[in-house]
């Protein structure tokens, strides 16, 4: 009988990386591939790379290298690096790894299949980094890492350019799916038993701007809203300059479009704004903040914050601390600004100390947590409904999120549960990163 070949999976990345996997996984087994446990036993190994911060590409670096060893035990093995490090790097990263076999830049995830099937008939070492050619719709078989959750990107890429982002040089130009190839795919998910989705965007508030009709994607919301078998949908990321009064009164009015809004901020500072080349400013987004909340006094928004960026003073920081308290974030992400060579913040003068950098993450981290907390507590005595994902470390412990993408824990008794459950849960206390309850029924 012949051997069943196995694949093994290394992700790393935004949520739009996680998709990419989930098509790369689904034409490994569309060619009879099957999940190895351990990359030391597959017959092929694919890395999907970020290159955002210079933190995950050292950590992706020495991953690579580690599979050099793997590939000296078993010449067989094929190694390939996809995603956007693939993108940025080229050949250079395949001369610096010898056993990489394979390299695929991020318009290649369509046509992955054929080239491993090219692969395996002449072993020869090639690169795929041609970024104007441009993925076109993806209609094959997906593997996804969820059984009730779904990601679904809407559009590709980025025409933001904002000074310190890499994404748009490793992503290439903004372009929107169909609005009828969007819902083909949550049509299928839903008979395949999924029911919560998030569409997916560098910056999503633009989807469709290239059909010519405006607000394309307060429609696409509604129109995935009211597709049955949908129970919640999310979506991200949102940009402050693009994000309309028509998207928050969809979320709004809309029973399925879930009511958290993640709309990256990066800094306080109206200077520190306009030098990211990010068009708006402080008073601008605290005027969406007010305007959703306007609409859904509930909302959690949550958000992207850099600190650090080149020439940003003590007293830029302390606007980011000030609008991170008025705000009220139910979450963030704070970052250390990390240069990017081939970008414009890359040049510019007065790159910040990486002491100065460390102590404002520090400081910046304290208050967000104490917020994150005070939002979390609003939660308590109520009961929220919960999407359970499954057992805790503790195995008599559940947890779930809620429709805002609270994580919430909850002890199950003497009950079962099942994954993709919906439980009613009364919040009891509130923490740091997430809520604990009990189920009401
Ligand atoms: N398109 C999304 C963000 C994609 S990158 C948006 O604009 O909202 C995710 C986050 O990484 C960004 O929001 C930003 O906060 C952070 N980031 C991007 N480039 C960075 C850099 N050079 N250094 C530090 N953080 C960075
Ligand atoms: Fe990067 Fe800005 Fe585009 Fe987001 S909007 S991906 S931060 S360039
Ligand atoms: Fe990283 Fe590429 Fe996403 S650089 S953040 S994986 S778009």
């Amino acid at each position: 009988m012949e051997k069943i070949k196995t694949y093994f999976t290394l992700n790393y990345g935004c949520q739009m990386n996680a998709s990419d996997m989930e098509h790369y996984a689904g034409q490994l087994e569309e060619l009879g591939y099957k999940q190895a446990e351990d990359f030391h036993d597959a017959d092929v190994i694919i890395v999907n790379t970020c290159c955002v911060r210079e933190s995950a590409e050292k950590r992706i670096q020495g991953k690579i290298g580690e599979l050099k060893a793997v590939k000296a035990k078993n010449p067989e093995v094929v190694i390939i690096v996809a995603g956007c490090m693939a993108q940025k790097d080229g050949e250079k990263l395949q001369k610096k790894h010898p056993q990489v076999d394979l390299l695929l830049g991020t318009a290649y995830v369509n046509d992955f299949k054929q080239i491993l099937l090219d692969f395996l008939e002449d072993r020869k070492r090639v690169h795929y980094t041609d970024l104007t050619i441009h993925q076109s719709e993806f209609e094959g078989h997906m593997v996804r890492q969820s059984p009730f959750h779904a990601w679904i990107p809407i559009m590709y890429g980025c025409n933001n350019f904002c000074t310190y982002c890499i994404v748009p040089y490793v992503r290439g130009r903004e372009r929107s799916r169909s609005m009828d190839s969007i819902i083909a795919e949550i049509e299928r998910a839903v008979a395949d038993g999924y029911k919560e989705f998030t569409l997916l965007g560098q910056n999503v508030n633009s989807y469709g701007k290239e059909f010519g009709e405006p607000e394309m994607f307060a429609k696409l919301l509604r129109r995935v809203n009211d597709i049955p078998g949908v129970e919640r949908v999310h979506f991200m990321t949102s940009h402050p300059k693009d994000m309309s009064e028509e998207v928050i009164k969809a979320v709004a009015e809309c029973e399925h479009l879930c009511e958290g809004f993640h709309v990256a901020m990066q800094s306080g500072s109206t200077e520190i704004l306009r030098r990211m080349n990010r068009v708006y400013t402080r008073e601008r987004y605290l005027d969406l903040v007010k305007l959703i909340r306007s609409y859904i006094p509930d909302a959690a928004i949550t958000t992207d914050i850099i600190v650090g960026f080149p020439g940003e003073t003590e007293e830029d920081f302390q606007e980011t601390l000030s609008i991170v308290d008025e705000v009220g974030f139910t979450g963030a992400f704070t970052f250390i600004y990390s240069k990017r060579s081939g970008t414009p913040a890359a040049k510019m003068e007065n790159q910040v100390p990486l002491d100065v950098k460390h102590d404002r993450l520090n400081r910046l981290m304290e208050l967000q947590n104490r917020k994150s907390v005070e939002q979390h507590e609003k939660l308590v005595g109520k009961v929220i409904d919960v999407l359970a994902e499954g057992p805790s470390k503790n195995p008599k412990v559940w947890n779930g999120r809620s429709r805002t993408g609270v994580l919430v824990l909850w002890p199950i008794g003497d009950k079962t549960y099942e994954v993709g459950q919906k439980v009613n849960v009364k919040i009891d206390c509130a923490q740091t990163w997430l809520v604990k309850g009990t189920p009401v029924d």
